[in-house]
């Protein structure tokens, strides 16, 4: 459905040919929204703003869906919707199979790289931040009609399982015995062993050597790892609720066989050149060249990401590649994607997006670490947030103080406030579901029905229709420029718009059409605000 502001726009762009830079109005008795397009085109023309503006007011066909223009002060334009028209279109998105959402014009193949976690690890806050990032975006996308192929690039392959196997043989370890948090401080053994002992490192490289060629019992270690590993993050992946299973997992190591066929590819056509013994790509506005194959021979992590993108691009059809990766991975992004561009293995057709992100700080804002000054564990932070609340609202809390404020934003982890049932938090919004739930729920009970909304006579219930009409849009703004806090915020206004509401006007103590159109009204917030809060990832209980 397009929503009323942006039917409105269009008119008004299409009369007076600029943006009219339509604003929702100040105070309610300028109407629902405001151009100062007069003023602006008067400037140009060097003519009086107050007849300009008189001269579109009296030009612009709007009649069907505004009550008379008025201009105000200096020469603004005033759009009061009417109510006839706001009424319809509430009823319209209560009715609406898409639930108001507008279906893709032109359904795209979108390959999303999220979550991307490292054997041997456990996962740490990055990895949630894109876990719960990519989640929405693979939501949003998919709600909209595009197919989302994620895509769980998971660390599977490098230099580290050389001392990883090694050290298993060492200890004579049952691999089968250990979980995530044990690999993880064999990981830290493997390392310190490593620094300490010349002749464990050389037997690591050796083992390195095994594993690419196929030896048969490292690559059944490695396997055990990697097994291990991935129990371990679908634990994870469970307590989050998210979309990801096994079926997306696409480790790098998926890219073994296509690395030396990459280099060469490279190489033929020119596009790479053996430099101090490695071969690496020299793009413009890069200060160093992207590696494609070091000095011994390896490849690593760009390679890498070439073969997959060509993956992405040729195998899985993709038109549009978003990669939620940290914000200090930009360089590395923006390389590869130079590089792809320029062998064209990315078309100039397929976008290919790096959507980093901020860090994760601690509630002081500082940075996040254990008193042993390690990286906090996941579970921790769930640990945390679930002291504080039911882990469906401690979940809430955390996905919504992850996406409301812009990614690129570091954020403090305070689980004490992130998880309040007011103010601008995930509780809070799961808590406007729940009470208007409440009330449906009531009227239900005591066989009150409800069909459409009709009668808008309330400023509080004509602004909770107009709120409703612009969800569509935000939807379609979040697919696009890949900012979740414009949803955050959009409901966080719903959620303000329905308890102003509330307080205006009695829905179950009023009586028959007003009832009946309240109900109604609650009925399609109820449905905007329970899609919205899925397309967060996050839960909307019926109570609370
Ligand atoms: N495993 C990497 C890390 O933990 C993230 C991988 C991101 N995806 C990619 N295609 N490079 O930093």
């Amino acid at each position: 459905m397009q929503s009323l502001p942006a039917l409105l726009d269009a008119r008004l762009r299409d009369l007076t040919g600029v943006d009219p830079e339509m604003r929702p109005a100040t105070k309610p008795q300028f109407g629902h929204f405001q151009s100062n397009v007069a003023l602006r085109l008067a400037k140009q023309e060097g003519r009086p703003p107050r007849e300009v503006a008189a001269d579109i007011v009296e030009r612009l066909d709007v009649d069907d869906l505004c009550e008379p223009l008025e201009i105000a002060g200096p020469g603004f334009i005033n759009f009061r919707m009417r109510t006839d028209v706001l009424a319809a279109s509430a009823t319209a998105l209560l009715e609406d199979p898409n639930g108001g959402i507008n279906p893709a014009r032109y359904p795209q193949r979108v390959v999303i790289d999220y979550s991307s976690p490292n054997v041997a690890k456990q996962m740490h806050v990055g990895h949630l931040r894109s876990t719960i990032i990519g989640d929405c975006f693979n939501r949003v996308l998919s709600a909209l009609g595009h197919t989302v192929i994620p895509q769980n690039h998971v660390g599977d392959w490098g230099r580290q399982f050389g001392m990883l196997v090694e050290q298993i043989l060492e200890e004579g370890l049952d691999p089968a015995t250990l979980d995530l948090p044990g690999a993880e401080a064999l990981y830290q053994r493997a390392n310190e062993h490593l620094k300490s002992d010349e002749e464990f490192a050389t037997r690591s490289r050796d083992r390195v050597v095994k594993l690419q060629a196929g030896d048969e019992e490292t690559r059944r270690i490695w396997q055990q790892l990697i097994d291990i590993s991935v129990a371990g993050f679908n634990e994870t992946y469970a307590r989050m609720n998210v979309l990801l299973t096994d079926d997306d997992i696409a480790g790098e190591s998926t890219y073994n066989d296509d690395l030396p066929v990459v280099a060469a590819d490279l190489e033929d056509r020119g596009i790479a050149a053996v430099d101090d013994g490695a071969l690496v790509v020299f793009v413009d506005g890069f200060n160093a060249p992207a590696i494609i194959r070091n000095q011994r021979g390896g490849y690593g992590y760009a390679t890498t990401d070439l073969a997959a993108i060509r993956h992405r691009v040729n195998t899985l059809g993709a038109d549009r590649i978003i990669y939620v990766v940290g914000a200090p991975q930009t360089f590395h992004f923006e390389q590869v994607f130079a590089v792809a561009r320029l062998a064209g293995y990315l078309p100039q057709d397929v976008k290919a997006e790096h959507v980093g992100f901020g860090q994760v700080l601690g509630a002081d804002g500082k940075k996040f670490s254990t008193r042993e000054g390690t990286a906090v564990p996941l579970n921790t932070l769930f640990d945390m947030a679930e002291a504080e609340a039911a882990p469906n609202i401690a979940l809430a809390a955390i996905k919504y103080a992850d996406l409301s404020s812009g990614l690129q934003k570091d954020y403090a982890f305070d689980a004490s406030r992130m998880v309040q049932t007011h103010g601008d938090t995930g509780p809070y919004l799961q808590y406007a579901h729940a009470r208007v739930n409440q009330i449906l729920r009531k009227a239900e009970a005591e066989g009150i029905h409800w069909g459409s909304v009709s009668v808008l006579d309330e400023p509080a219930e004509q602004q909770l229709a107009l709120l409703l009409s612009g969800f569509g849009d935000v939807v379609d703004e979040v697919a696009q420029t890949l900012a979740p806090h414009k949803l955050c915020g959009y409901l966080y206004d719903l959620a303000g718009g329905l308890s102003a509401f509330y307080e205006a006007c009695p829905v179950l103590k009023s009586e028959g059409d007003v009832r009946a159109s309240r109900l109604a009204l609650c009925a399609a917030t109820q449905q905007v605000l329970a899609k919205g809060l899925y397309l967060l990832g996050i839960d909307a209980p019926e109570r609370m």
